[in-house]
């Protein structure tokens, strides 16, 4: 198994009590995308990286008995949270694989909606799933995902200082994305239409100095903020 690949799941394993992170913002951007799809009863959903189930749990129960989620993520620790709300919440239509979202295999039409919440980032061909996506969907689906914009307190703006203070250049991660115009493209060079990009401001701004944490978010190599190394 690659590094990089390696390095993502020792990272998702690690976050025990991810719903609870930074107070609601998970639970409020899954309910925000799954809010952007019309979800009916007896409907077929992939929800790809689909971490505690935030996004797949309640599709479940939207789609009912005669609909059926999938959730994948390659991360066991995030799986094995979903799958104690799975048994709490005692919906019985869904199943959770452990697999790489970057080889998947459904048949061609087997899905009415795909969803992929704050993950896309992690892909490392996102046009490329983008197409795989849309074989995926039944003609007339939807897909629906997430990612922060370029002017974001994440990737973007961290990489741009990397690239200007520090003279070095980070990996793909979090890359091909971050604005309206961006998301449009890869959606229509997909075989999307009637495309539909949303930006909602969080109102959340981080200290660049002093936050270790969210670089190791952004880069695994690092170890905590190498702006500190640098200006110290
Ligand atoms: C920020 S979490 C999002 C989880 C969930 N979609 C949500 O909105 O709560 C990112 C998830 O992507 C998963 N992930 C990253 N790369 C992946 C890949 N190549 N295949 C499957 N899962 C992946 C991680 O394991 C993690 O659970």
């Amino acid at each position: 198994m690659d590094s990089y690949k390696q390095q993502v799941i020792e990272l998702y394993n690690s976050r025990t009590a991810y719903d609870q992170e930074e107070g609601t913002r998970h639970p409020r951007d899954a309910n925000f995308l799954l809010e952007s799809v019309p979800i009916e009863k007896g409907q077929k959903i992939l929800d790809i990286a689909t971490g505690t189930g935030l996004v797949a749990i309640p599709a479940a129960q939207k789609v009912g008995s005669e609909g059926y989620v999938i959730g994948v993520d390659m991360s066991v620790g995030m799986l094995h949270q979903a799958r104690l709300k799975v048994e709490a919440t005692g919906v019985k239509n869904i199943e959770l694989i452990e697999a790489d979202a970057n080889y998947l295999n459904f048949s061609e039409s087997s899905f009415d909606a795909i969803f992929c919440c704050e993950a896309i980032m992690f892909l490392s061909n996102i046009p490329a799933s983008l197409q795989t996506w849309y074989r995926f969907l039944k003609p007339g689906g939807f897909v629906a995902f997430t990612c922060p914009p370029e002017t974001a307190y994440m990737a973007p703006v961290y990489k741009s200082i990397c690239t200007k203070v520090l003279g070095i250049s980070i990996p793909h991660i979090h890359e091909p994305y971050g604005t309206t115009e961006k998301c449009h493209n890869l959606l229509e060079q997909a075989g999307f239409r009637n495309i539909e990009v949303k930006i909602e401001p969080s109102g959340r701004y981080r200290k660049l100095r002093g936050d270790g944490a969210s670089w190791k978010w952004i880069n695994l190599n690092f170890k905590g903020n190498p702006l500190l190394a640098k200006l110290s």
